[in-house]
């Protein structure tokens, strides 16, 4: 299927990735984790909202129709850039967390994200899962990760401990929106991701 972006948006500068491109990467993704996962009687996945909610429901069905184990899906909410677009040379960001689930204690996780940027909201969620929660394993499961290209010193260091374990696709260091992703909580049902044009989104 051909996708458009919408007619007259001048804040959407091109397609990066398509639908077609998304749902055979996820298909792909999806025969490894359930070829991971095989004998495993249930997978624990929890989803970091909103960016996930649309990549973890369909890598959910595919993992299924891959022959994977049950799935129990839980959700978590974290907020780490708020509404606003990140700003050039910005570093230290504060993450919060809602709505752990009660029930990971002593399993194996795989946590799905929508996009890996500076690596402060995944790994302050994987932090919280093993450390609050007593999750015996975390692994990470990603759609995007980003290169990012002037990277500081703690972000370098935090994206070495940070290797997914599932990554959909790399992407240049641009900010994306569509396929869940949003920017000031508009496009997430974008069915493809595409380039935004920041200096519409500049305070
Ligand atoms: P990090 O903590 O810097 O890794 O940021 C990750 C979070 O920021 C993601 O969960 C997204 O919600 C958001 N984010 C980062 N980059 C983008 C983007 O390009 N588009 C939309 N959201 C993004
Ligand atoms: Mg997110």
């Amino acid at each position: 299927m051909v996708d458009r972006l919408p007619e007259d948006d001048p804040r959407l500068e091109r397609i990066l990735l398509s639908g077609d491109q998304i749902r055979e990467r996820v298909q792909e993704l999806a025969a490894d984790i359930a070829r991971e996962f095989q004998g495993e009687s249930m997978l624990h996945m929890v989803g970091v909202l909103k960016g996930a909610c649309v990549f973890m429901s369909d890598l959910g069905r595919e993992i299924r129709r891959a022959g994977g184990p049950r799935i129990e899906y839980d959700f978590i909410r974290a907020s780490t850039y708020g509404g606003a677009i990140k700003a050039d040379g910005e570093k230290e960001r504060h993450v919060q967390i809602e709505g752990l689930p009660q029930n990971v204690r002593g399993r194996h996780i795989l946590l799905v994200e929508d996009i890996l940027d500076q690596g402060f909201t995944l790994s302050a969620v994987r932090r919280a899962l093993l450390e609050t929660y007593g999750a015996a394993a975390v692994r990470l499961c990603v759609l995007l990760d980003k290169e990012l290209d002037n990277p500081s010193d703690e972000v370098v260091a935090i994206r070495k401990g940070l290797v997914p374990d599932f990554c959909g696709f790399r992407i240049p260091d641009r900010w994306v929106a569509g396929y869940g992703l949003d920017v000031n909580e508009e496009f997430r049902d974008l069915p493809y991701v595409a380039i935004v044009r920041e200096e519409y989104f500049q305070d």
